[in-house]
């Protein structure tokens, strides 16, 4: 056996198998300051590249509807979707610590080592949103998340991992650029929009739309799942592949942590953070991976 067939294998051994818990409660008390912060640098949506940049590479900038609000994954992108909300572990024991991922996505974590949606959410309201909004605002997040879910067929999880990825979910978070703006929640694509305090709901759901299911000018998650027309090396629904064309705008087939130009650990930590980390590395475990 592989270290990195091992690595794969031990997060099933600490997980939390604990009864799972009810849906989040939104608290009205919370002190929450409104601060711009939560991006990380050289995250968010990037430009697509195309193949005869790199031959390794996924390409999408002639296969894809960029149609926002209606599209659906499909395909072997359902085998990492569910509605239910209970389905999963109750995260790790150590909400800190963090399993080094990196390989081909075989070597991440198979979908029964997802922690459940509810307890996930808790678990980061716990970490940030609680300081970073107000409690009526959080449960308008988690409307807008399980709304764009069940619309996009993309797994409520797997879009609060990307949302807290790249925001720390701060609805306030200010727009980058690393050669396409990204703005909002999910730092999507050019097109995306940011939060309006005047509009909160619907704003809200704009932005998980914008990362979920894309822009008018380019991919969201959707259209990364469903990057499976047919030639070699397209992500085949595969989430940790979908991720990392959703940072990188390409993809190194044979090691999902090769950043190709964004974020080496941006895989590995969606990884960690579906099946329980809290995106802390106070303990120094993510450091010791190296990316
Ligand atoms: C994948 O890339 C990361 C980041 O550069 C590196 O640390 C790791 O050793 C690579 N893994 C493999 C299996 O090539």
């Amino acid at each position: 056996m592989s270290l990195n067939k091992a690595s794969s294998l031990l997060p099933f051994l600490s997980l939390v198998l604990a009864a799972p818990h009810g849906p989040p409660t939104f608290p009205t008390n919370n002190k929450y300051t409104i601060t711009s912060g939560g991006t990380h640098g050289n995250q968010g949506a990037h430009p697509v590249v195309s193949p005869a940049v790199n031959a390794r590479s996924s390409e999408l900038s002639t296969i894809l509807p960029r149609n926002g609000v209606g599209s659906k994954a499909t395909g072997n992108a359902v085998h990492w979707y569910t509605s239910d909300f209970s389905t999963g572990n109750s995260g790790y024991a150590d909400p800190q610590y963090y399993y080094c991922f990196n390989g081909p996505a075989a070597n991440f974590p198979p979908f029964a080592n997802w922690m459940n949606f509810y307890d996930m959410f808790d678990l980061n309201q716990a970490t940030s949103l609680n300081s970073e909004e107000s409690g009526p605002l959080q449960g308008d997040l988690y409307n807008s998340i399980v709304q764009v879910s069940a619309d996009s067929g993309v797994d409520a999880r797997y879009i609060l991992a990307i949302i807290m990825q790249e925001s720390t979910g701060n609805l306030y978070v200010g727009c980058t650029n690393n050669g396409v703006e990204n703005c909002g929640i999910m730092q999507a694509y050019a097109g995306s929009v940011s939060f309006n305090p005047n509009n909160a709901q619907a704003s809200i759901t704009q932005m998980v739309v914008d990362g979920t299911q894309g822009t008018s000018q380019g991919p969201g998650l959707v259209q990364w799942f469903n990057d499976v027309d047919g030639v070699s090396g397209k992500t085949g629904g595969n989430p940790y592949s979908v991720a990392r064309g959703y940072n990188s705008g390409t993809i190194d087939f044979s090691n999902l942590s090769d950043a190709e130009g964004a974020t080496a650990s941006y895989v590995s930590d969606i990884a960690n953070r579906l099946q329980g980390w809290n995106g802390n590395d106070g303990e120094g475990y993510r450091a010791a991976c190296g990316f």
